[in-house]
């Protein structure tokens, strides 16, 4: 039995009758193959699962896709019964955010301001203050995050750790469809000729893998993944293509690294990354 809860009244009832350990998902909706696998990740890490639907105004620029973006909430409540949720909190925006736009947001520091951040100012603030809302109302014992978004993965882990969020903080690898797309609930924006074009970012991190895997150097793994990119399809355009540490920390990179791509492909940004093994520096 899977329960929709839509006010914080019902949701403090909800979690009270919860006795065992907690994890939560939150989400934005339009639920795809991804998404349900946190759910799966979180039924086998927690005594309950709880997902939260809510799709956030504050991360969404004047000019981005907040009022076209997916809302599909008979269909992901069907995910998440299938998936074994116990409890879907889906709030309105004034439940949120009942005095309108918080005046106090989370400042994600110097990482918000790079790669998506740099791209989509205020983005990052956005996301972690609804994220740190969320963990307040429903105080899990664990959250997960998809790979897929890896900074906003690396900034919430970061928040656990520097605002001391009493909560572990899970990252799920990437769900991807057999060609490759991660999947992405703005897929679904994509043209047939669009969606060719979208596979230029997996291929492009396909590519910068396994050049890493032959022993080749940071500088080839990225010119191999430019050249990746710019072989596709045409019709994405070339955001950024970075390769950094782990933990997105700035500085030169050896050993296990991250390789990041973001692209627009007609209207939609799309964004995917991969771990990469680069030989360690001699
Ligand atoms: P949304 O884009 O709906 O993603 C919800 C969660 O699903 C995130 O942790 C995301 O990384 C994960 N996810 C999405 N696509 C995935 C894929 N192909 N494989 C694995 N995991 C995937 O991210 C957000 O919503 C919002 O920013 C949110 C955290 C809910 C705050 O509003």
């Amino acid at each position: 039995m899977t329960e929709l809860v839509r006010t914080r009244e019902d949701l403090a009832k909800a979690r009270a009758a919860m006795t065992g350990s907690l994890g939560v998902v939150m989400t934005m909706g339009a639920l795809h193959a991804g998404h349900e696998t946190l759910l799966r990740a979180a039924r086998e890490q927690a005594d309950h699962v709880l997902v939260t639907i809510f799709v956030n105004p504050l991360q969404f620029g004047p000019n981005e896709d907040f009022d076209r973006y997916p809302r599909t909430l008979a269909e992901d409540l069907a995910i998440c019964r299938r998936a074994g949720a116990d409890v879907v909190f889906a709030p309105s925006r004034e439940e949120m955010y009942p005095e309108g736009q918080p005046r106090v947001r989370v400042d994600p520091g110097p990482l918000g301001e790079d790669l998506e951040g740099q791209s989509r100012p205020g983005f990052f603030h956005g996301v972690l203050t609804v994220v740190l809302k969320l963990l307040q109302l429903t105080r899990p014992d664990l959250t997960l995050f998809g790979e897929k978004d890896y900074q906003q993965l690396t900034l919430v882990r970061r928040m656990a750790r520097d605002l001391d969020v009493p909560v572990r903080v899970v990252g799920v690898p990437t769900v991807r469809e057999p060609d490759g797309l991660a999947l992405s609930s703005r897929n679904r924006y994509l043209s047939p000729d669009e969606r060719k074009a979208a596979l230029s970012l997996s291929a492009a991190l396909r590519a910068g893998a396994e050049a890493a895997d032959r022993g080749h150097d940071a500088g080839e793994v990225l010119a191999g993944a430019h050249r990746a990119f710019g072989a596709g399809a045409p019709g994405a355009r070339l955001d950024y293509l970075v390769l950094t540490d782990p933990d997105l920390e700035p500085g030169p990179v050896s050993g296990p690294a991250r390789l990041l791509v973001a692209a627009w492909v007609g209207n939609t940004r799309l964004i995917d990354n991969a771990a990469i093994r680069l030989a360690p520096r001699s």
